[in-house]
């Protein structure tokens, strides 16, 4: 059994941090047009309410990976259930994901992007757990760190459960 305990972080404090971190990526890749992966599904409504403040002619991608939760960096530790449709040999990539934690997923997802001929890889991450990190990875924007709670809403899941909740809440499983 679950259930919802205190909400971390509320609907007004997200809109406020995406509109910060539109405006950055739109400063940071002026001139550009990068192509921008939503990491499914989790990063699913980041995702659409982020697009909408960078002012850009993006390009539109979706990926669904999964960690083999491995500790090492070669591309064979995250395992790709949905790939991207178009081929990013010598595109800018920015990566949308909801929450890093061990790290293991970005650190192979990215190695494996620049393998593949990526021009340049930086990774945007709703939310983030330095604490929990068990390989060295950083993402290049991170909405808000947050400490070591379960948290569900905002496109994050518990057994696919809460992702439409429009905040961020920490989930308490009890028994
Ligand atoms: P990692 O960084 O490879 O350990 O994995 C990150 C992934 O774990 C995220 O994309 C989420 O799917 C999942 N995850 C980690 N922490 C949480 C959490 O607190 N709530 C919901 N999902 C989480
Ligand atoms: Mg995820």
């Amino acid at each position: 059994m679950e259930r919802i305990s205190d909400v971390l972080i509320d609907e007004e404090r997200i809109a406020k941090r995406v509109e910060e971190l539109g405006r950055q990526i739109e400063q940071d890749y002026a001139g550009k047009a990068p192509v921008v992966v939503a990491i499914l599904k989790g990063s699913i409504i980041f995702y659409g309410d982020l697009v909408r403040k960078i002012d850009l002619p993006i390009k539109f991608d979706t990926m669904a990976v999964s960690s083999y939760g491995s500790g090492t960096s070669s591309s064979g530790n995250v395992k790709i259930k949905k790939d991207l449709t178009n081929d990013i040999c010598g595109e800018d990539v920015l990566i949308i994901e909801d929450i890093i934690d061990s790290g293991n997923t970005m650190k192979a997802l990215t190695s494996l992007l620049a393998h593949r001929g990526a021009k340049s890889i930086n990774v945007c991450a709703f939310l983030d757990k330095p604490s929990r990190r068990t390989v060295d990875f950083e993402a290049d924007y991170v909405g808000y760190k947050i400490p070591n709670e379960f948290v569900v809403g905002y496109g994050l899941d518990y057994d696919e459960k809460y992702r439409n909740l429009p905040y961020i809440a920490i989930l308490e499983l009890t028994d």
